[in-house]
């Protein structure tokens, strides 16, 4: 037997400067239907997610509150890590860049690129934006009220003058380019990579890559006084957990990464700077980079003065996980902004979930409780329209592999849905009910069609709702050794006994009269 196809997704690692709200579940949340769907595929997968702790922003957060950096950051990132129990996410590992093991990979990066001159000594002088974390050109900035200088962003920008190091970007400018070129699915979806290529054909200039007005970070290996720049010292968790500087091991599996899921205000970050200093270390830079988009809640930008940030206990507490989890992947296309409201949310829940696959689990489990004793009945000749709805379900997971190669979740739960409406029609059109008592093989041919339909579309949700996949193969009594993809192939056993069917996914009734 060969060795499963190494899997490695990762999500960005979250600034502790802010609590975990719904624009961090997201990123969460799809890196976990990745990293879950790769698993039931047979691949060794694995997820990796944590948070990012250096940086100005960070200092200053934790001195406004009078802690230090380092209590701060133990704070918030375990209410990061509670995000991810809240949300049922299965990553492998969680990294905090104030790990010893992160600190150890930064320097050993950081003295690759001196040693290979991709790193010098100069001055900087230009703007900085502390909330960005990034360096502005003066043709980048827009003109704020009153004539202030914002970033790109509309975040404040601040002159900065030190000495730095420099990495030497502008010479990767070529190579870059070349990178894209060669590979058009590295960079996702197309108008970033667009996106991407244009700013890089613009011209790159070097970056400045320490900072030597404050000290919360990577000390620069040899030069007291500088730390790196929070944003090399992130990136580099991507492999600084897979146990770089040692290329053994883990990073000869899992690196290069097979998708970084980032948001579009990252982009650059990942898709320019990255795969350069990768590249300079003499490193392989990662396969994929998919760039999501932006959530608004009720229509407003998300922002902490507006205090609108759903928490996650908010989320999961109101509509519980599986929904919440199914909204935000159906909603929208990858890579597009959209609105989350309330009443989207209900009507997703009401509509897809307690009427779609809700309720065709709860009619076909009855109707084999009441008419078949409740076990699994045995089918006798199929006909031409119960071939087609199990042609259509076995179909599925070819399909949607497809789809979840491109990120592109909302076609794969598209695909789902439809099969859900075909079951229907034809449970409909069949009308098992009647034909009790006259035609009672018919109608166990029938059940056995629509159970075993069920069968694939519950293994299939698995990765977009695990709880609750879960529990609708526990009503077909399908094992749990027996619900990986390639257990498809394997048809559900006749006379297999049924536990007394019980709603697993209900309607969402208004309680709170004040929510619109
Ligand atoms: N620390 C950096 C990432 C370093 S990765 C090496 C960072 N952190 S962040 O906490 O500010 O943002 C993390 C992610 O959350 C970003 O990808 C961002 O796109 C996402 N989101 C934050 N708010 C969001 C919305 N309102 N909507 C969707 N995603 C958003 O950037």
């Amino acid at each position: 037997m060969s060795a499963a196809q190494p899997f490695f997704v990762t999500t960005p690692i979250y600034y502790v400067n802010d609590q975990p709200h719904l624009g961090h579940a997201y990123p969460t949340v799809a890196a976990d239907v990745l990293a879950r769907f790769m698993r039931l595929d047979g691949r060794r997968v694995r997820f990796l997610t944590g948070t990012d702790e250096h940086g100005q922003k960070v200092a200053r957060s934790a001195e406004a509150l009078g802690v230090t950096p380092q209590q701060f950051a133990d704070q918030v990132s375990a209410a990061f890590r509670e995000m991810d129990r809240l949300l049922d996410i299965s990553n492998d590992d969680y990294i905090r860049t104030t790990e010893e093991r992160h600190l150890r990979g930064v320097q050993a990066l950081w003295r690759e690129l001196e040693r290979r001159g991709e790193i010098y000594l100069g001055r900087f002088t230009g703007w900085y934006c502390v909330r960005d974390e990034a360096f502005y050109d003066e043709s980048e900035l827009i003109a704020g009220p009153n004539g202030a200088k914002l970033g790109p962003t509309g975040a404040e920008v601040e002159w900065l003058e030190e000495e730095n190091y420099f990495f030497r970007l502008s010479a990767w400018q070529e190579r870059l380019l070349a990178w894209y070129e060669a590979n058009p699915e590295a960079v996702a979806p197309r108008s970033r990579r667009n996106e991407v290529i244009s700013f890089v054909r613009s011209g790159l200039k070097d970056l400045s890559v320490s900072r030597t007005s404050f000290s919360w970070g990577v000390p620069v290996p040899e030069h007291p006084g500088h730390v790196v720049y929070v944003w090399l010292d992130a990136l580099i968790n991507y492999i600084t957990a897979l146990g770089y500087p040692d290329q053994r091991g883990d990073y000869s599996t899992f690196w290069p990464a097979d998708v970084h899921v980032v948001g579009k205000d990252i982009i650059r970050f990942h898709a320019v700077y990255w795969p350069a200093f990768l590249m300079a270390a003499g490193l392989e830079p990662p396969r994929r980079i998919f760039a999501h988009g932006w959530w608004t809640i009720e229509g407003q930008k998300m922002s902490k003065s507006l205090g609108n940030g759903i928490p996650p206990e908010a989320l999961v507490g109101r509509y519980g996980v599986d929904p919440a989890r199914y909204f935000l992947l159906r909603e929208l296309p990858f890579g597009n902004d959209g609105d989350f409201s309330h009443r989207a949310v209900v009507g997703r829940i009401n509509s897809d979930l307690a009427n779609g696959i809700g309720n065709l689990a709860q009619r076909v489990l009855v109707l084999i409780q009441r008419n078949c004793d409740g076990v699994v009945p045995a089918p006798d000749v199929l006909s031409a329209a119960d071939e087609a709805l199990l042609a259509a379900a076995r179909g599925l997971q070819p399909q949607l592999r497809e789809h979840i190669a491109e990120q592109a979740f909302h076609l794969a739960l598209e695909a789902i849905w439809r099969v859900i409406a075909e079951a229907d029609r034809h449970i409909n059109d069949e009308a098992p009910w009647e034909l009790r008592t006259s035609d009672p093989a018919r109608m166990r041919t029938v059940l056995y069609a629509l159970a075993e339909t069920l069968r694939h579309l519950a293994i299939l949700l698995q990765p977009f709702m695990p709880g609750s996949a879960a529990r609708l193969l526990d009503q077909l009594a399908v094992p749990p050794a027996a619900r990986q993809f390639a257990d498809l192939a394997t048809p559900l056993a006749p006379g297999r006994r049924l536990p007394p069917p019980a709603g697993i996914f209900p309607r969402y009734v208004e309680t709170d009269t004040a929510a619109s």
